[in-house]
């Protein structure tokens, strides 16, 4: 084969190219505004990105039903999601089930005649609750909202499996690749969605599904067709599915080897830090007062949900005074399963005050909710239940008085974007310096993946950066260590050349 291209990687990376990617069109600004769900009521969240999308349900948007219906569900993706024309005729959807006897790609009818099967099941990203660690991780900034609870039908991947003659011998993991198109110029390795679990987990509890809530999956949340991990936390539960392998290795993908994994402050993810899988236990209150309104002085509902990945809730426990006495709460509503959360009330009588609510949730194994969660590179896992506290105003009038109350989360905004002041004092020199490097000579450079309006980039792989004004310790800490697909520079790149690039980024804002 002749080519023109001199550098190996180049190649390597051209030959994936070839194989399996395919190439974003560039967008421009208002079509990523028409990417945004048409069903999400834009009131019940808080947008942390456009880019890949994260919307975090707010608080006060849960209700008190155990399930979060598909317009107030969170989304979160790793990557732009595959063009809306994939949920159009939905049953043509294929997806290659391998490492089995007979090896076979299925379209969605196909698996629709399969023997069926429904359950509900908790969603929640790995960083639900990152805004409460005061390192302030790379990352969204989640409070409570990146979770919730529907019921999910499809298919058991057991099922599937013994369709076509069951596993073969040496399989160790279930390996599920995604469908999102992937960026040009890039490893596929490096950014591709794909994740293994244990074949134990994949074989026992991991369906296939295609409806939610009783309707068909819709594109935002994976549709036509995502695998489900009961249990597991968000990454795990691939969306758009294209491949489900029973593999002797875990995935050799970025997302799986270092990503995902749970680790000290300033260490770098590595395959023997534990994988993000099952979903410790938690809970929290949602109202009432979750939006900052003062109660009324009188008897109030206080109500939440509580659950643990596999093993469902055996009590909820909950304190109205920051936790210095505690009452056992009553689960009411169904119980949708072991990987479903259980909603808990119990009836306070609050006299004019201030108020720390709190719950603690203790699953079906004895495990209870720590009082704080130790803080750990990326922000994950948080299920400290002091962190998780409800702070209500009981005032006598309460219909007139409106507290100014700003959530964690609205604050790290508010933080974010007041001292993402004017850079001052740059040289031109460096200017143009740290432009040439985001558009040009980083490799890749990060215009491939960032739209910036001042260097003319208009990537589509993560956050545009004029919306997002990320501050000079923001793009320091994404630089160097890199962030969901987004790789690390740290090696690459002389103290010189990172200023450089901050100093051009944040003289853009
Ligand atoms: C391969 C694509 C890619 C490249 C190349 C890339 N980024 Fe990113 N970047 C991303 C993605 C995706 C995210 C969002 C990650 C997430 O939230 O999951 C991101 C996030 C960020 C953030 C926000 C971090 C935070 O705290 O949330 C900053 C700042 C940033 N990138 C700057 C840069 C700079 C500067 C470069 C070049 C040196 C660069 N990026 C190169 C994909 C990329």
């Amino acid at each position: 084969m002749s080519t023109t291209w001199k550098t190996p990687s180049r190649r390597r990376v051209l030959k994936a190219l070839a194989a399996s990617v395919v190439l974003l069109p560039q967008v421009s600004l208002s079509a990523i505004k028409r990417l945004l769900p048409a069903n999400k009521a834009s009131r019940d969240f808080i947008e942390h990105n456009d880019l890949p999308l994260a919307l975090e349900t707010r608080r006060s948007a849960y209700g008190q039903g155990p399930i979060t219906a598909i317009s107030q569900f969170f989304v979160r993706n790793n990557l732009p999601m595959p063009e809306a024309e994939i949920v159009a005729d939905p049953d043509r959807w294929t997806v290659s089930i391998e490492g089995a006897e007979r090896s076979k790609t299925f379209s969605l009818a196909e698996l629709k005649a399969l023997p069926t099967t429904t359950i509900g099941s908790v969603l929640q990203c790995s960083g639900n609750g990152r805004a409460f660690f005061a390192h302030s991780p790379s990352g969204s900034p989640w409070g409570v909202g990146a979770a919730g609870c529907a019921l999910w039908t499809g298919v058991k991947l057991s099922t599937v499996f013994e369709h076509i003659g069951g596993v073969q011998s040496e399989a160790r993991f279930i390996t599920a690749t995604g469908g999102e198109p992937l960026p040009q110029g890039i490893e596929p390795s490096a950014v591709a969605v794909e994740r293994s679990v244990p074949i134990d987990k994949g074989l026992d509890d991991c369906l296939l599904v295609w409806e939610m809530n009783g309707e068909p999956l819709p594109l935002v949340h994976g549709g036509p067709l995502r695998l489900l991990v009961p249990g597991y936390f968000g990454v795990n539960n691939v969306k758009w599915v294209r491949r489900v392998e029973a593999s002797s290795d875990e995935s050799s993908n970025k997302i799986q080897q270092s990503g995902y994994r749970m680790r000290a402050l300033g260490e770098r993810g590595n395959a023997s830090h534990p994988s993000m899988y099952r979903m410790p236990v938690k809970s929290w209150l949602n109202g009432p007062g979750a939006s900052g309104e003062a109660l009324a002085p009188g008897t109030h509902q206080l109500f939440g949900v509580a659950f643990s990945g596999e093993r469902g809730i055996d009590h909820v426990d909950v304190s109205t005074d920051g936790g210095s006495s505690w009452q056992r709460a009553s689960l009411y509503g169904p119980d949708l399963g072991p990987n479903a959360w259980r909603t808990f009330s119990i009836e306070a009588d609050l006299s004019e005050g201030e108020y720390l609510l709190v719950s603690k949730a203790t699953d079906s194994a004895g495990d209870s909710q720590p009082e704080y969660f130790p803080a750990n590179h990326r922000g994950y896992g948080h299920n400290g239940w002091r962190d998780h506290a409800l702070a209500v105003e009981v005032v006598g009038n309460a219909v007139s008085a409106k507290r100014p109350v700003v959530s964690p989360v609205d604050m790290g905004v508010t933080v974010a974007a007041s001292v993402s002041a004017k850079h001052v004092g740059k040289t031109n020199q460096e200017d143009s310096l740290g432009k040439r490097l985001f558009v040009e000579t980083a490799s890749p450079p990060c215009g491939v993946c960032h739209s910036l309006e001042a260097a003319g980039a208009r990537g589509v792989i993560g956050p545009n950066l004029d919306e997002l004004r990320p501050d000079a310790r923001r793009i320091r800490t994404a630089i160097a260590q890199g962030v969901g697909a987004m790789p690390a520079y740290a090696e690459q790149l002389t103290d010189r050349e990172v200023n450089a690039l901050v100093a051009f980024i944040t003289s853009t804002q």
